[in-house]
C-alpha cells in the first residue's frame, strides 16, 4: 500500500475563512451548512468487551457532560444490527451529532443517510465508515503506523535487517471487517513480508499472506481472544509437532495477543526461556502485566484520551457552527469521499517504558498493573 500524507501541514477541512467568521461552514455535507448544531451527542462504540472502548466511551462523555451536552453513550455488543438500532434511537431522541466507532465498517450507510436527512453531523471514530458520504469527518491514530511500529519492532529484535535467520513466524491480522486491520496488517507486512520471501522468516503453518490483499484469509473476526487463542493452538498442534519453536508472532492488538499467549502458556512455552517474541496495540491493562511478566515484548500505545481531546475539539467547532480543523485530506477514502480526518500518532511501549510513558502520563495507576 502506497500511501502519501503530510502530517505537519494543518488544513481546515471546509471553507477558506478559517479563523476570521465565527459562523464559517460546519460539516462538509450537511444539508444546512453554516448552522450551529445543538450540543445533543449520541456515541456509539462498538463493545464493552475490550478495555479501550469503555474507556474511551466514558472519557469522551464526561468531557462533553463537562460542557453541559446532552450524551448518550451505547455500547453494541459487537453486533451491528444492535449498533445500527443504537443508533437509530438516538436520533430519535435528537442526537444533533453522532460519534461512531463502526463495529463493520460497510454497513451503517443507510442508516447515517437517514440520519444526514436530518441533519446529523456524522464522526467515524478510530475506524473509518465505508460506503457512504453520510460521513462528514474521521478522527484516529495512524493506522498504517501502528502495524509498520509493529513490523520495525520485529525487524530491530531479529536483527533482520543484519541478516539474522531463520526465524519461526507466526502472523495474525485484525477483524476482516474492521477497516483498521487493513492498514495493520499493510504497515507490518510492508516491513515483514521481504523477510519472508528472502527465508529469514519461516512461516510453518503456512499461514502467510503473499501479499497485503490476502489479509483477511488470517483474520480473526470480532477481534476474539478465543478465537485467537483456538487459532494459535491449531497451528502449534498440527505444525510444530518435531520439536520447532515458535519464535515470534505478529499480533496486531492486545486482545489477540491475550488469546495467543494463553496459547503458548497451554503448549508448555516459558517466559525468559523459550517464549517468543509477540506484539500487541492498546496498552490494556492485562496485557502491560503481561509485558511486565515478559510474556508479551510490546504493545503500540494510542492515548485514547487525545483522540476524545480531538473529537471534542471537533464537537465545539460544529456546535459553534465554526471550521473543524483536520490534518489529513488524502489517506481515508471511503470509496465515496476522501474523509477529511484528524490524524495522531501511535508510539511503542516496552517493559521498560510502561513506568516513563504509561503511568507517568497518567494512562495507567502503578497499583493497576503491580509496579
Ligand atoms: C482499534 C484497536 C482495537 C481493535 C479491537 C481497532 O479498530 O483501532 O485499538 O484493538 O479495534 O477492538
Amino acid at each position: 500500500m502506497t500511501r502519501t500524507k503530510n502530517l505537519s501541514a494543518v488544513f481546515l477541512a471546509v471553507g477558506l475563512a478559517a479563523g476570521l467568521s465565527a459562523c464559517a461552514p460546519a460539516g462538509s455535507n450537511s444539508e444546512e451548512e453554516g448552522e450551529a448544531s445543538s450540543c445533543n451527542v449520541g456515541i456509539s462504540m462498538p463493545t464493552r468487551s475490550l478495555e479501550r472502548w469503555i474507556n474511551d466511551g466514558e472519557g469522551l462523555k464526561e468531557k462533553l457532560e463537562a460542557k453541559d451536552c446532552t450524551v448518550d453513550l451505547q455500547y453494541a455488543d459487537n453486533k451491528t444490527d444492535q449498533q445500527i438500532s443504537q443508533i437509530q434511537n438516538q436520533v430519535a431522541g435528537g442526537a444533533k451529532i453522532l460519534v461512531v466507532a463502526a463495529i463493520d465498517g460497510e454497513t451503517l450507510g443507510p442508516t447515517l443517510e437517514d440520519a444526514k436527512g436530518q441533519d446529523v453531523q456524522i464522526i467515524a471514530y478510530d475506524r473509518l465508515i465505508n460506503g457512504t458520504e453520510a460521513v462528514d469527518y474521521y478522527a484516529t491514530f495512524d493506522n498504517y503506523k501502528v502495524g509498520q511500529l509493529q513490523g520495525e519492532f520485529i525487524e530491530e529484535q531479529l536483527g533482520l535487517a543484519e541478516g539474522e535467520g531463520p526465524f519461526n513466524l507466526e502472523p495474525f491480522a485484525g477483524s476482516p471487517d474492521d477497516n483498521n486491520a487493513s492498514f495493520f496488517f499493510s504497515g507490518a507486512w510492508d516491513v515483514l513480508l521481504p523477510y519472508v520471501e528472502s527465508g529469514q522468516l519461516v512461516v510453518p503453518s503456512g499461514k502467510s499472506p503473499a501479499s497485503n490483499d490476502e489479509w483477511t484469509s488470517i483474520g480473526i473476526l470480532g477481534w476474539e481472544s478465543a478465537d485467537a487463542q483456538a487459532e494459535m493452538d491449531n497451528r502449534l498442534q498440527s505444525f510444530y509437532t518435531g520439536g520447532e519453536k515458535v519464535d515470534v508472532v505478529l499480533s496486531p492488538n492486545d486482545s489477540l495477543a491475550l488469546g495467543i499467549e494463553a496459547s503458548l502458556d497451554a503448549a508448555g512455552y516459558q517466559p525468559g526461556s523459550d517464549w517468543p517474541l509477540i506484539t500487541g496495540q492498546d496498552g490494556d491493562v492485562a496485557n502491560v502485566k503481561a509485558m511486565l511478566e515478559d510474556r508479551q515484548s510490546m504493545t503500540v500505545w494510542k492515548d485514547t484520551r487525545e483522540l476524545g481531546t480531538q473529537v471534542e475539539t471537533m464537537i465545539d467547532a460544529l456546535v459553534a457552527g465554526e471550521d473543524v480543523e483536520v490534518n489529513d485530506t488524502e489517506t481515508y477514502n471511503n470509496g465515496v469521499l476522501v474523509v477529511p480526518t484528524y490524524i495522531l500518532d501511535p508510539v511503542v511501549v516496552t517493559k521498560d517504558t510502561v513506568e516513563s510513558q504509561l503511568v507517568d502520563s497518567g494512562f495507567l495507576e502503578a497499583g493497576e498493573v503491580g509496579l
